[in-house]
């Protein structure tokens, strides 16, 4: 009994740094006394509804992730209604071989310096491939990233990367998120191919799939390629109704706000929606104010901060940043060229899928669809490199409310078959066999 006193007070007082220190992260809704109101999607980094004992998690437990494989190569060759077909590099085609080793790598925990954190972790399948409870992501040992986890879902389309646009490949763009100290935080790439080599499952399972290639840097994002080009997904009542001709697959909400997406609202300018298919993206970099709003945020004021469930108090900002990290500041594409005129600018999303991918925006600062709109109805955050596509809209509360329901039409047919398959993969965990890095040090440095 008496033991056990200084171990829960250490762990009261690591709750309290760890609380203020994600609060800190998030002055959004601090600073918005709008968004205290709002009902969001679910249990997330605000905590509501955390001091009941119903407080659930929207994230299932191994136990309850029941899966089916999915003949994923189907939604490669043929995408579902409303897609284009998907661009696949002359040097990585597709095959079933690459496309199981490169889920079985995606879901692999392992592959991370303390073999715990895999990518399906912050890409989680049933939240949409992203992470509806959290703005920004969390990965290795808490360390938070200062940009929100994008859905994996579509990601073939792309040919700018990331926030900012800075990769171009999916092939490429596997090695940022093995190497960032706050996402996987291997030391090197060296590091994380000795383990793949050193892992018995992975025996001959590169050498079958690249004709005799074992683990390579290359090999490695062409197999995890191969599989985030199968997450394709449309065939939403949407596309049903728009490519299909199907005139009852979406209400007439919907289609009023279809109307707006493409006319008053003017959305359809950088979301592009084509003849025979949309993307909902233009693959180009824009500036709605958000990242300037958040450059220039003022840290007076305060904070109401949750101690425990149920127990608040108000702490002076400046008090919470003395015992936190700066939170770093967000230039967009300027990070990639470093041209003043590309502040605050970052790449338009695919709308696809977005009912199930909240919190929206590069830092995850807007909950709800209806917000998002209203973001846009203001005319976004004027500053004096604002995309002149964003301006004020005039657009009516019944307007707003047509947006939201075509929004939420464009949730894909197939997502709960890709949702399983991605439950059949197997979750990479330590097994008894395996050399135990963290522990024992077997790379033998
Ligand atoms: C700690 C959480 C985390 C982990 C682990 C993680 N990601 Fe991500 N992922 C993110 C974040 C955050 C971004 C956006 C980063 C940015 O824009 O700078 C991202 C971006 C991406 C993108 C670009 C999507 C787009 O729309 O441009 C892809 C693809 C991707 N990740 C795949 C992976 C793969 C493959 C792995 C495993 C090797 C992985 N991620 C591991 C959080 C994570
Ligand atoms: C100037 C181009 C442009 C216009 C016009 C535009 N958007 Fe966007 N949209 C973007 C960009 C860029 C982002 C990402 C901003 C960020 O990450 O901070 C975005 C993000 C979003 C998101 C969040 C998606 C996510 O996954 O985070 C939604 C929803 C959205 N837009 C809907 C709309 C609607 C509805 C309209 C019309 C009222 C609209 N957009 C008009 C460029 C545009």
């Amino acid at each position: 009994m008496n033991k056990s006193v200084p171990v829960v007070k250490v762990l009261f007082v690591f709750c309290i740094a760890l609380l203020v220190t994600a609060v800190s992260f998030f002055p959004g809704f601090a600073d918005d006394p709008g968004m205290q109101n709002k009902v969001i999607f679910g249990p997330g980094d605000d905590k509501r509804g955390y001091e009941s004992a119903d407080y659930t998690t929207n994230t299932l437990d191994l136990q309850k992730r029941i899966g089916k494989e999915a003949d994923l190569i189907s939604f490669v060759r043929q995408p579902p209604l409303g897609l284009p077909p998907v661009p696949v590099p002359a040097e990585n085609p597709v095959s079933t071989k690459k496309i199981l080793l490169g889920r079985k790598l995606f879901f692999d925990r392992r592959l991370s310096i303390n073999d715990t954190f895999s990518c399906g972790m912050c890409h989680i399948p049933e939240q949409g491939f992203t992470n509806n409870e959290i703005e920004t992501a969390v990965g290795v040992e808490g360390r938070t990233g200062k940009r929100n986890t994008p859905t994996v879902y579509n990601v073939a389309y792309f040919n700018k990367l990331f926030h900012d646009g800075r990769e171009s490949t999916l092939e490429q763009q596997v090695w940022s998120p093995f190497l960032a100290r706050n996402e996987m935080a291997n030391p090197s790439i060296g590091y994380v191919i000795n383990k793949i080599k050193a892992i018995r499952e992975y025996d001959g399972l590169f050498e079958e799939a690249f004709d005799g290639r074992g683990p390579t840097m290359e090999t490695v994002g062409m197999a995890l390629a191969n599989y985030q080009r199968t997450l394709n997904s449309a065939d939403s009542p949407f596309d049903r109704w728009y490519y299909g001709k199907e005139k009852g697959a979406v209400s007439e909400q919907a289609k009023r706000g279809f109307q707006l997406f493409t006319g008053k609202g003017g959305c359809s300018a950088c979301h592009l929606v084509k003849e025979e298919y949309a993307l909902f993206s233009d693959d180009r970099l824009h500036n709605t104010g958000l990242g300037y709003k958040e450059s220039m945020r003022s840290g007076s004021g305060t904070t109401s901060v949750q101690l425990a469930p149920g127990i608040f108090t108000e702490l002076e900002n400046t008090v919470i940043q003395s015992v936190s990290r700066a939170k770093e500041n967000d230039l967009g594409l300027y990070e990639v060229t470093e041209n003043p005129n590309d502040r605050w600018k970052f790449r338009t999303p695919s709308l696809r899928n977005v009912a199930l991918t909240a919190p929206y925006m590069h830092n995850g600062s807007i909950y709800t669809l209806r917000d998002v709109i209203d973001f846009y109805n203001r005319g976004g955050i004027p500053n004096e490199i604002l995309s002149p596509l964003i301006r004020p809209l005039h657009l009516t509360d019944s307007e707003v409310e047509d947006l939201v329901a075509f929004l939420n039409s464009l949730t894909g047919g197939n997502v709960t078959t890709l949702v399983t398959d991605a439950f059949a993969a197997p979750v990479g965990d330590m097994g008894k066999d395996d050399p135990n890095w963290t522990h024992e040090n077997k790379l033998e440095y």
